[in-house]
């Protein structure tokens, strides 16, 4: 579908954007959009078509490999920017579109508190079997109230680890420990001083209410937290090093009753180690919104009743994708503009 077709700049869309923010901003800025509606995922053939011979700029999905290849059409079709509908670019050779001297974007800040949000239903919904409750009263199997029946875990005044304590670990915590009296112990390659200086605060604040103190501790390894927290959230970005950061070994060091929570990247955990963890362990749970080879899930995983699972819809509320939407377009314009106010990975 084609928007503004006397415009003098061609931008492609390889999807359907909420809301329409995004396009009378690059309307506004004198460019023709084509946005491209195949539901499937646009492979490099169809990508490398939709690019053509001319196209200044491209707003691609997080489904999307951005490889050399399609950085070398779109620098040979005089492309400048290419912004990912995503605050993540794990699916974008970053290096390569600096060869070719194309700016990439992203999508940072919108999808924060949405995210994090996910992250703590997940957390919950696991901890008190909510989906697991959900089938077995609409299986038609709940016969009245039993004090024995589907006993989850209390995390109030627990200990909640975070793996990787950026933005959006950051609030995740917050709201655990503000919510919910936990204390926290996070793992990150750098100290987070805002966030220490927040939960000391409050701990401050619990004391002056003449309540217990909550803390905050940064671990020295990725092990500590995973022995010592009664939850943990994963917030890291996927790259060579973070990849199966959860195997089986690191998951035999979490308790036997504990949570994991994964709202980054499928592939930060070995998926099929999960699924084993998880039948050797039924009282140890998962919450997910992300698998390692989307859309499809590791052979037994939905089977499982000790796991929440959810079609990465962590940051789908509407404000937030029309957010990102409009981010990403401003991205775009940024580049092509020559103006630096623009979102670029933390690279
Ligand atoms: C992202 O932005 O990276 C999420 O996975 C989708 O919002």
């Amino acid at each position: 579908k084609t928007y503004n077709a006397a415009g003098r700049k061609r931008i492609v869309v390889t999807k359907p954007l909420p809301g329409d923010l995004w396009l009378n901003r690059l309307i506004d800025a004198d460019c023709k959009v084509e946005v491209y509606t195949a539901t499937d995922v646009l492979g490099v053939d169809a990508l490398r078509a939709a690019i053509g011979t001319r196209c200044d700029a491209v707003l691609g999905q997080l489904t999307e490999s951005w490889n050399d290849a399609l950085f070398a059409a779109l620098k040979s079709a005089g492309g400048k920017a290419f912004s990912n509908v995503a605050v993540g670019y794990d699916n974008v050779d970053v290096e390569a579109a600096t060869r070719y001297g194309i700016a990439v974007g992203n999508t940072p800040g919108v999808l924060t508190e949405t995210t994090a949000q996910m992250a703590v239903a997940l957390t919950f919904a696991a901890a008190r079997r909510i989906g697991e409750a959900e089938r077995f009263l609409r299986a038609g199997k709940f016969k009245g109230w039993m004090m024995t029946l589907l006993l989850g875990e209390l995390l109030w005044r627990k200990t909640v680890g975070v793996i990787g304590a950026g933005r959006i670990g950051s609030a995740y915590a917050r709201m655990m420990v503000e919510g919910h009296k936990t204390n926290l112990i996070y793992y990150s390659p750098h100290p987070h001083p805002d966030l220490e200086a927040d939960i000391a605060a409050y701990a401050d604040f619990l004391v002056s209410r003449r309540q217990k103190p909550v803390s905050c501790k940064r671990a020295d390894t990725i092990e500590d937290v995973l022995r010592e927290a009664d939850c943990v959230s994963l917030h890291a970005a996927l790259n060579e090093s973070t990849y199966h950061l959860i195997n089986a070994e690191r998951l035999a060091l979490m308790k036997e009753n504990a949570l994991l929570v994964n709202t980054s990247r499928g592939p930060l955990i070995d998926e099929a180690a999960l699924v084993e963890h998880l039948r050797k362990h039924p009282n140890f749970r998962a919450g997910l919104d992300v698998f390692e080879d989307e859309p499809d899930l590791k052979p037994g995983l939905s089977e499982l009743d000790n796991v929440v699972i959810v079609p990465h819809i962590a940051s789908a509320t509407r404000w937030t994708r029309e957010g990102m939407a409009t981010l990403a377009a401003g991205n775009a314009i940024g580049v092509l503009s020559g103006c630096p106010a623009w979102n670029k990975p933390d690279i």
